[in-house]
């Protein structure tokens, strides 16, 4: 039973350090892989596999820095390093390639000229700077899926991406602008991380484009109120951290898609915040937790999961949650975080629990 346990663990028990945690945090969103396309282990070689075992057993070509496990053959792992450069003669039959935790600030065209099938580009925890960007050299990665450079220097998003690119992440920059038509061709785009940097605004032609995406994380930046123009198709849209003056009545007008939206720390009031304007039936999940409100604030009924702990909340409005009850007028909360407010149970309206008549935890 030990032996099973410790079995299942062995992935857990690798990301045991805080040190690892951050290495391979890849912008704080799981990297799924499918090992059915040949995907190999989103972990680090080093200190995992006898590098002169491989290179003494594996017929491929393998550059010096790197390591090549047998078992993906197409995988090229040169992480931690202390690289300043790309690595020179890349097996042109390389399909994902590891470079994260160098200190690469350059990209040069001709070091990925002679690749064609590139698929997975990793390059989080590097030196990597907006001008020191060759600009045409992922242009052509026509098989390139994933491109990952959080935690670098860089200051715009980069310009000339491929059009097959489904996820970007860049969280953990300096970004402040967005090249003009850097995602005019995105168009299969799921998942876009930029939590972390320097934004205030977006304007229409800054997301144009992004038909599919779905992942959107802007938190962490400057924003003083929510962007306008961002593409309908989101899901996810996370804006936490950002000093956000107002919720007006339009400001997620259009999202049809909107299901998770998270606004904690980001300095809200309850006299800022419109009453309508969480008011569309696609929301599931909704975090206002750690700003200042001071009442409830009013969700709309289809409402399944909501964070409000830790703000100044001293009273409980039976109307934020239902407007009337009835047999068909209830609250569908499943949970409701009140914990970290100014109010306890005894505050709680007698009738309660016929508005929130579904609700499986309140923590208050
Ligand atoms: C690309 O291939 C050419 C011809 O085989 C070779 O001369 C050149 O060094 C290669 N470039 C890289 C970056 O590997
Ligand atoms: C990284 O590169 C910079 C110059 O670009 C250099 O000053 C620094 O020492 C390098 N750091 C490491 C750890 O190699
Ligand atoms: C991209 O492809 C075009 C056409 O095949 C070629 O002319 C160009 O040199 C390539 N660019 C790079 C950076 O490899
Ligand atoms: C976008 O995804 C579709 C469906 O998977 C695929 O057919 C198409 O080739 C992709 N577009 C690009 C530019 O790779
Ligand atoms: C938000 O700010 C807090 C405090 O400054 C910080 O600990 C946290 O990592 C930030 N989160 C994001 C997503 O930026
Ligand atoms: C919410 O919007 C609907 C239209 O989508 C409207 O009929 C309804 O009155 C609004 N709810 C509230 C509480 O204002
Ligand atoms: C409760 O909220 C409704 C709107 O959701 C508002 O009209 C009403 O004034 C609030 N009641 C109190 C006592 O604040």
């Amino acid at each position: 039973m030990a032996v099973l346990h410790c079995a299942i663990l062995v992935l857990l028990c690798v990301f045991d350090t805080a040190t690892v945690v951050a290495d391979f945090d890849y912008g704080g969103v799981p990297l799924w892989i499918n090992r059915l396309v040949g995907e190999p282990s989103v972990l680090s070689m080093q200190d995992r596999m006898d590098s002169s075992w491989f290179r003494a057993n594996n017929p491929q070509a393998c550059p010096q820095q790197c390591d090549c496990p047998i078992q993906w053959p197409t995988a090229l792992y040169c992480d931690h390093r202390g690289l300043a450069d790309m690595p020179d003669h890349l097996p042109v039959t390389t399909q994902y390639l590891f470079l994260q935790s160098n200190n690469i600030s350059s990209l040069f065209s001709s070091s990925l000229a002679n690749i064609t099938g590139l698929r997975w580009l990793i390059l989080d925890h590097n030196q990597l700077q907006s001008d020191k960007l060759d600009q045409a050299t992922l242009k052509n990665q026509t098989q390139l899926c994933y491109l990952f450079a959080n935690h670098n220097l860089l200051s715009s998003v980069p310009s000339n991406l491929p059009a097959g690119l489904r996820q970007l992440r860049l969280a953990y920059n300096q970004i402040s602008s967005i090249s003009p038509g850097a995602f005019q061709d995105l168009h299969n785009l799921t998942l876009l991380l930029l939590q972390g940097n320097r934004l205030h605004t977006i304007t229409e032609g800054d997301v144009k484009g992004l038909l599919s995406l779905s992942h959107l994380d802007l938190s962490g930046n400057l924003f003083s109120s929510v962007p306008g123009h961002l593409p309908p198709s989101v899901q996810q849209l996370y804006l936490s951290n950002n000093s956000l003056s107002r919720l007006d009545e339009d400001s997620f007008v259009g999202f049809l898609n909107l299901k998770y939206l998270r606004l904690n720390h980001c300095g809200l009031q309850s006299h800022s915040i419109h009453p309508e304007v969480f008011n569309f039936s696609s929301l599931v999940e909704l975090d206002l937790s750690h700003n200042k409100l001071t009442t409830t604030p009013t969700v709309p009924t289809t409402l399944q999961y909501l964070y409000l702990e830790a703000n100044e909340i001293q009273e409980f409005n039976m109307t934020s949650f239902c407007r009337e009850v009835g047999p068909l007028s209830y609250s569908r909360l499943k949970i409701l975080r009140l914990d970290g407010n100014k109010m306890s149970h005894q505050h709680l309206p007698p009738d309660w629990v016929f508005c929130l008549r579904v609700l499986h935890s309140i923590y208050i």
